[in-house]
C-alpha cells in the first residue's frame, strides 16, 4: 500500500470531531500520487458524502467541463478538499473542524508535492492567503516555497450566481500558460553550442 493509500485509510477511518457522527463517508480526494496539480475544494457535499468521492455533484461536474476546456481530465489532476466530512446541511466549517482536518490535507501535499495548488473558494485559498478578499486576489498565480498557487472562486459559486461563471472560466483559461512556464522554468539549461570548427593553417 502507498503511503498517500495509508493516508487516505487513516482519513477514512478519522473520528477526531463531530463530522464523523453523521457522515457515510469520509472524502479523501483522489488523483494520481504525482499529480502535478492539485485542486482543493472547501468540504464534501451530499453526493461525496454517499459516494466517498470529491467533486461528483453538480459542482463537480462543472469542474469537469472546466478541466476539459482546457485539454484536462479529472484523472489528471489531484482533487481534494480543506474538510474531508460533510458538515450537516452543507454548513461553513467551523474553526475547530479546519483545525483538526488541516494535517491530513499538509500531508496529501508533502506527499503528492504538486507543483501547482489550485484553491476553490474562500476556505481553501485561506491556507495560504490570510485576511485577503478572493474578488482581489483570484486567477492570480503565486509561487510560494517553490510551489504556484491559484486561488479561484469555487465552482458552486458559478452554479449559484451565474456572473462568477466567466470569471471562473477565464480564470482556468490562464492554467494552460502556467504550466508551460513551469515546465520552462524546469527544463535544464540548453548544452552549450559547440565549438565552430578551427580553420586549420597549413602552417601550424
Ligand atoms: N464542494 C466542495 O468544496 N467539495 C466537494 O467535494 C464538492 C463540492
Amino acid at each position: 500500500m502507498s503511503e498517500l493509500e495509508e493516508l487516505n485509510k487513516e482519513i477514512r477511518s478519522c473520528r477526531q470531531c463531530r463530522l464523523a457522527k453523521d457522515r457515510r463517508y469520509a472524502v479523501p480526494g483522489e488523483g494520481p500520487d504525482q499529480a502535478t496539480i492539485m485542486f482543493i475544494g472547501e468540504a464534501p457535499g451530499y453526493h461525496e458524502d454517499q459516494q466517498g468521492r470529491p467533486f461528483v455533484g453538480a459542482a463537480g461536474q462543472f469542474l469537469e467541463t472546466l478541466l476539459s476546456d482546457i485539454g484536462l481530465k479529472r484523472r489528471d489532476v489531484f482533487i481534494c478538499n480543506v474538510i474531508k466530512c460533510r458538515p450537516p446541511e452543507n454548513r461553513a466549517p467551523l474553526p475547530d473542524e479546519l483545525a483538526l482536518c488541516r494535517p491530513f490535507l499538509d500531508r496529501q501535499i508533502a506527499l503528492i508535492q504538486p507543483q501547482v495548488i489550485i484553491t476553490l473558494g474562500r476556505y481553501s485559498m485561506e491556507i495560504v492567503f490570510k485576511g485577503v478578499s478572493i474578488t482581489k486576489i483570484h486567477g492570480v498565480a503565486r509561487k510560494i516555497d517553490g510551489v504556484t498557487y491559484i486561488p479561484m472562486f469555487h465552482p458552486a459559486a458559478a452554479l449559484h450566481q451565474p456572473r462568477y461563471r466567466s470569471l471562473i472560466e477565464e480564470d482556468f483559461a490562464k492554467i494552460p500558460a502556467i504550466l508551460a512556464n513551469i515546465a520552462e522554468l524546469d527544463a535544464p539549461p540548453p548544452p552549450p553550442a559547440p565549438e565552430p570548427p578551427q580553420q586549420l593553417s597549413l602552417f601550424n
